[in-house]
This record gives structure tokens, C-alpha cells and sequence, in this order.
């Protein structure tokens, strides 16, 4: 039997997968390290930690594999998207990485507004400026730290870095390339144009290559380290949210995809590189060659909920916290949370904002707080999922993974909230399973990512929404899209107390 290994480097943790031929999972090794707050909106991480952890869950997996290491043929990578990250020409770190979750460049997306100028812009790379986007990062370090800015000799991205730290070879992949804003997501090549109105040196910008290209082995030194064969093979990888897809086997027009981790996010995919969306939700190239999706965000989705939980409950495991919400009635008794606990993205892409609870009543007890983050993640997502039936989609079935898809009880909200069948697969790894997909269609193991989601996925549960409850989430829906804009000005207000 043959292997490969799925690195899927997240927010929090690298959660590594061993998956054999048939695609099960053999192994699973999880290390995870802290985000550096320094500032509000600020959120950065040292890239040298992903480098240790990984190396330290490798090492586990390698040290515990029964039978020729050699047979671990093939590794590839899911990401975190946006997140910057610099070297010199020593090709030594320049500074901390600053991830998709910092939202202190509004002022760089506004130069960028009118530089570029908006239209220009979603032209080039079918998206609008953003705060967590890789290009208005780029443009901070610029104004703020120029001494750093002109010593910069390649950017990339988070699993990049760790795939250079691996393999000495620096590439960066068309679907995480799309996440920078630098990116002519049509042409698949760096836009010139931008870098040139920008003042950026085009040749920062790292070679190009597919998601599943081979590109290269893994060195000596890395080898000893984890105790993997040398002759591994490195595949490309993709971003965090492509690699989902293709875990879940979003590979095919009419397929939707729900994903909630740290932040969670509604995916669809789109056979063509023309679709307008206006910028309303995001337009990436997808980590299977030449298709695309289009993607809504809610920032704190999954981090909604692990923040709550680390404020009223933190010695307890995520089981125990959960339990009793099943026994709240749908809409928990007038409860309503907004998750915009560190500003959002879709559909206001708005970094101060902050979250509320409304309706707080005496007869409210634990479990309907906790019911209600979790109601109101799902609306969050759920404006992503008007989005697209706005724009003419009709989404009937929506497969769900990450942490929203292992409680039975958020499984069927969903399928009320967003009225549709929820699909659960036998695996919710999306984003690990999708990277070790691509080393699996990389090795030659399949003729298509296709034919190995064929082999690999596996539906175990469909939850039918409940008419009763739709109705409800429907009436309350409506109220909780009333929240964002009666509280925006009073979230501005409150901006400076949080400093
Ligand atoms: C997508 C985004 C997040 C990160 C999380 O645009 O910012 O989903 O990819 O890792």
C-alpha cells in the first residue's frame, strides 16, 4: 500500500493526515501555536513556528508509521490564505507574517481604491480591496516599515514558506496567488500593471505553478529531521479554502460548500473566469486547473464560538459546552448573536464593526447563548448564501465539514438556516483530505481530482431541513439582518474604548 500526507496549515494549529490508496485515514497529528495580538486588529504569527510544529507532528506520524517509509510516496499542502510573509535576499524572514485575520490596512485599500480605482481593480483580479487580502499588507509595510519594504526579495504565503523550509524551492500556486490581489486571476499571471502603479517591484512575486505540479523533494536536512524518505514528493498545494473544496468534492458546477473553521465561509464552484459578481463575495481560481470558485467569509465563524467558550468555559471540552443546545428551541427564545467579534467580510466588508447579543432576557439561561453564537454564525454565512440565490444559483444541497460539521445539532440548523439538504461526509477534514488529494492525483494515482474524489469521499448523513424550523429561522433571519446596521454607527463610536 502507498501513502500520502495532507498538511493543512491553519490559523491555530497544522493538523498533518496520513491517507492510504483508498483514501483513509491512517494517521492524524495536530500541533498548534498562538496568533500575536499586539494591537487590536492586529494579528501576525512567526512562520518559524509553522516550520516547528509541522516538522514536530511529521516527525510523530513518521515515527509511528508501520512499514517502509518509503511508501509515504507523495505530500502536498492546504493554507491559510493572505497571510504575508517576507524574506531577504538571504532569503531570511523580515518580519512576522501578518495573517488574513489583520484588519489594520483599511487606509492601504482605500490608496488602493483610488490608485487602481475600484472598477480597474475587479477587472484585473475579479475582487475588491480588502483589509485581510496579501496586496494592502504589502502596501502597509511599505508606509510604515520602509526599511523592511526595501529589503523585500520575495513575498509569499503562509504554506509557502513552509514548503521552502521543506524544499529550498520558492513557488507560490495560482488558487492561494488569487487571495493576493496581485494576481490577473484570468490570465494566471502577476498583473504588472498593479505592482507598477503600486511602486512594487514586479520580481517579488513568486513563480507560478498549478496546485497539484510537482515541485521538487524534500531536502536532507528536513528529512532527517521528520524521519520522512528524501525522496518525497512535493506537490504545490492550495489555499485553505480550495483544498476544502476539493476535499469535499466541489469539483463540479451546482456544488456548494459550507466550511467553518476559524472563519468559516459559503463556496461555490464556477466552470468560468467571466461570471460578475460585482465584488460582492470573492472570485478565485480553484486548486483543480483552470475552474475557479466564488466564496463568501465570515471572519469569526468557528472563532466565534472557540472565543465564547474560552470566556465562560474554558476547562471544558468542546462536547460538554455543546451540550443541552439541542434542547433550545430553534431561534433560542429570542436570542440573537452577530459574529462580527473582530469586524466582517461578507456582506459588509467592514473592520469596525463589532459583534452583539440582542434580546438578552432573564429567563436565558447558558445553553441559549451558546445556541445562539452558533444560530448566528450560520446567519452570517447565510447572507453569503443569499448572495448566490441571488445571483441566480440554486443551491438545494451544500456539503458541510470543519467544526461546524461534527455537532449533529449545528448540522441540522444549518440545513434550517440555509433551507437545504447538508450533506456529511465519513471525513469533515476538508482542507487536509483536498492537500492530500492533490499529492495523491499528483503521484499519478488518478487521472483526475475528479475520479480520486470518486474513490475517497464517502456521504455518511443528510440532514433534511425541518418546515417548522425554516419558518422560524426565516422570520429571524430578517431581524438579524436589521442588527449590522443599527449597530454600526454605535460600533464606531465604541471604536476608541477598544484600543
Ligand atoms: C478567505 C480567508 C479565510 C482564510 C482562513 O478569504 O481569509 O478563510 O483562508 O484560513
Amino acid at each position: 500500500m502507498k501513502y500520502v500526507i495532507g498538511v493543512d496549515l491553519g490559523t491555530s494549529s497544522v493538523k498533518v493526515l496520513l491517507i492510504d490508496q483508498k483514501g483513509s485515514v491512517i494517521r492524524e497529528v495536530s500541533k498548534s501555536y498562538p496568533l500575536i495580538q499586539e494591537k487590536s486588529g492586529y494579528s501576525e504569527q512567526d512562520p518559524e513556528e509553522w516550520v516547528e510544529k509541522t516538522t514536530e507532528a511529521l516527525a510523530e506520524l513518521a515515527s509511528n508509521f508501520q512499514g517502509d517509509i518509503s511508501d509515504i510516496e507523495g505530500i502536498s499542502f492546504s493554507g491559510q490564505m493572505h497571510g504575508l510573509v517576507i524574506l531577504d535576499q538571504e532569503r531570511q524572514l523580515l518580519r512576522n507574517a501578518i495573517l488574513w485575520n489583520d484588519t489594520r490596512t483599511t487606509e492601504q485599500c482605500r490608496q488602493i481604491d483610488e490608485i487602481v480605482g475600484k472598477e480597474k481593480l475587479l477587472e484585473i483580479t475579479k475582487n475588491a480591496a480588502l483589509e485581510g487580502f496579501t496586496l494592502p499588507k504589502i502596501l502597509w509595510v511599505k508606509q510604515y516599515e520602509p526599511d523592511i519594504f526595501n529589503k523585500i526579495h520575495v513575498f509569499m504565503l503562509p504554506k509557502d514558506y513552509l514548503r521552502f523550509r521543506m524544499t529550498g524551492q520558492i513557488h507560490m500556486d495560482y488558487s492561494d496567488a488569487a487571495g493576493t490581489l496581485l494576481l490577473d486571476i484570468a490570465k494566471k499571471e502577476w498583473s504588472k500593471d498593479i505592482c507598477e502603479w503600486l511602486g512594487i517591484d514586479p520580481s517579488i512575486c513568486p513563480p507560478l505553478v498549478e496546485s497539484s505540479d510537482f515541485v521538487g523533494t524534500i531536502t536532507k536536512e528536513f528529512a532527517e529531521k521528520t524521519g520522512l524518505s528524501e525522496k518525497t514528493k512535493v506537490f504545490a498545494g492550495g489555499a485553505d479554502n480550495a483544498c476544502g473544496a476539493i476535499g469535499a468534492g466541489i469539483l463540479s458546477p451546482g456544488k456548494t460548500l459550507c466550511s467553518i473553521g476559524t472563519s468559516g465561509v459559503v463556496l461555490s464552484y464556477e466552470e468560468t473566469k467571466d461570471r460578475d459578481f460585482k465584488g460582492k463575495v470573492h472570485y478565485f481560481n480553484h486548486g483543480k486547473e483552470n475552474a475557479y470558485y466564488t466564496m463568501g467569509v465570515t471572519l469569526a465563524a468557528g472563532y466565534s464560538l472557540s472565543w465564547f467558550k474560552e470566556i465562560v468555559a474554558d476547562d471544558e471540552s468542546f462536547n460538554d459546552f455543546l451540550s443541552g443546545i439541542e434542547e433550545v428551541p430553534a431561534g433560542s427564545n429570542g436570542l440573537l448573536f452577530t459574529p462580527y467579534i473582530v469586524g466582517e467580510r461578507t456582506p459588509y466588508p467592514d473592520a469596525n464593526i463589532r459583534g452583539s447579543f440582542i434580546g438578552i432576557d432573564s429567563k436565558h439561561t447558558r445553553a441559549h447563548f451558546v445556541r445562539a453564537v452558533i444560530e448566528g454564525i450560520t446567519f452570517s454565512l447565510n447572507e453569503s448564501m443569499e448572495i448566490f440565490r441571488e445571483a441566480g444559483k440554486e443551491i438545494n444541497m451544500i456539503v458541510s465539514i470543519g467544526g461546524g460539521a461534527k455537532n449533529e445539532t449545528w448540522l441540522q440548523i444549518q440545513a434550517d438556516i440555509f433551507n437545504a439538504k447538508i450533506v456529511k461526509l465519513s471525513s469533515e477534514q476538508g482542507p487536509g483530505m483536498g492537500a492530500a488529494m492533490l499529492a495523491a492525483y499528483g503521484c499519478g494515482w488518478f487521472d483526475s481530482l475528479d475520479a480520486c474524489a470518486e474513490e475517497f469521499l464517502d456521504v455518511v448523513k443528510v440532514y433534511e431541513p425541518i418546515p417548522e424550523n425554516v419558518a422560524v429561522y426565516r422570520e429571524l433571519f430578517a431581524i438579524y439582518r436589521e442588527v449590522y446596521k443599527n449597530t454600526k454607527r454605535l460600533s464606531e463610536k465604541l471604536g476608541p474604548f477598544r484600543a
